[in-house]
């Protein structure tokens, strides 16, 4: 018998064909969203959980999860919607989709910054809503990317990409991760041992950090004053790491010149400030939506739920 697996959003096509294909697969053709006690219900015959991260997978809803599941097998490379101490105490495998989207996300990243620093938030409502009227010197100036310096907050997969493709803007590079990086994923790159001696060094800082009790925040109204005056702060990490209040305050204050967003707190309900702000560059979470990516997420998925049902680890094992 093919092991059952939920999948709790609509996939790609092809990626529910395979899932098709192997499991008995619980599909979600309708996108729907489920709570928690929709996604017990709907457990309660299955092996397998194939979530994404708009699903809540806290202690209380891993408790009440049937036995019969084994594993939590996320399409995100971000696993902080699930209580992995809940899911370790009750022996259920987690996994994520690593390295498949950090293209995607450095893409969308570099976006965040030029958007944020050439104004594409404000020049696109301008020529959308018939108010741009003329031409000036003075007229929508922005921030020149090219040669400046980026503190990178995270030196991971995704940052190391977006470190590469700055590069292509003659950016200079700068990080604090937890330990140093090998000098050949370095390639140049300044390392800072603390994130409050990288943020003197950026122009702009970008952040590509796990989010966790650690980092609650760690974007806050300190660390935000040691940044040069009028440098610009870019997130597509998770929300939880920016302290909401502080980066506002600093974008009114002038401190900060720009911010560009993709993830935010309690999103899709973000603090409702950002949308008064002109200054901010605001994208829905999409960095990991390309198809090619997509595609691949699925896959690196579903190669993880193979390898648990046929006994073998999982690659990307989480817990
Ligand atoms: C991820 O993979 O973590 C992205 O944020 C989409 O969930």
């Amino acid at each position: 018998m093919k092991p059952a697996i939920l999948v709790t959003r609509k996939l790609p096509d092809a990626v529910e064909a395979r899932l098709r294909r192997d499991y008995d697969a619980r599909l979600n053709p309708g996108d729907i969203l489920y709570s928690g006690d929709e996604i017990i219900e709907r457990a309660k015959d299955v092996d397998a959980i194939l979530p994404c991260h708009t699903e809540k997978f806290s202690a209380e809803v891993i408790a009440r999860l049937p036995g019969r599941v084994r594993a939590i097998a996320n399409f995100s490379v971000g696993y902080d919607h699930v209580d992995l101490q809940a899911a370790k105490a009750r022996g259920i495998i987690v996994t994520n989709t690593p390295e498949v989207l950090s293209d995607a996300t450095a893409e969308l990243t570099l976006m965040l910054m030029l958007g944020a620093a050439r104004r594409a938030g404000e020049g696109e409502r301008l020529v959308r809503t018939g108010a741009w009227k003329d031409w000036s010197p003075g007229f929508m100036v922005g921030t020149q990317v090219t040669g400046k310096r980026l503190g990178i907050l995270g030196f991971g997969r995704v940052g190391q990409v977006v470190a590469r493709r700055a590069r292509g803007f003659d950016m200079e590079i700068h990080y604090h991760d937890l330990r140093r990086m090998a000098p050949e994923r370095e390639e140049g790159a300044t390392y800072h041992p603390t994130p409050e001696e990288l943020m003197p060094h950026c122009d702009f800082l970008t952040l590509h950090c796990v989010s966790s009790p650690e980092t609650f925040r760690l974007l806050n109204a300190g660390r935000i004053a040691l940044l040069p005056d009028g440098a610009i702060v870019v997130n597509a990490s998770r929300g939880a790491v920016v302290d909401d209040d502080a980066l506002i305050a600093a974008l009114k204050s002038g401190k900060l010149t720009a911010a560009g967003l993709d993830v935010y707190q309690n999103e899709p309900d973000i603090h409702p400030e950002y949308r008064r702000l002109p200054n901010v560059f605001l994208m829905p979470h999409i960095g990991s939506a390309t198809k090619e990516t997509r595609e691949a997420m699925g896959f690196r998925a579903l190669d993880n739920l193979d390898a648990i049902f046929s006994g073998r680890e999982p690659r990307d094992r989480v817990v």
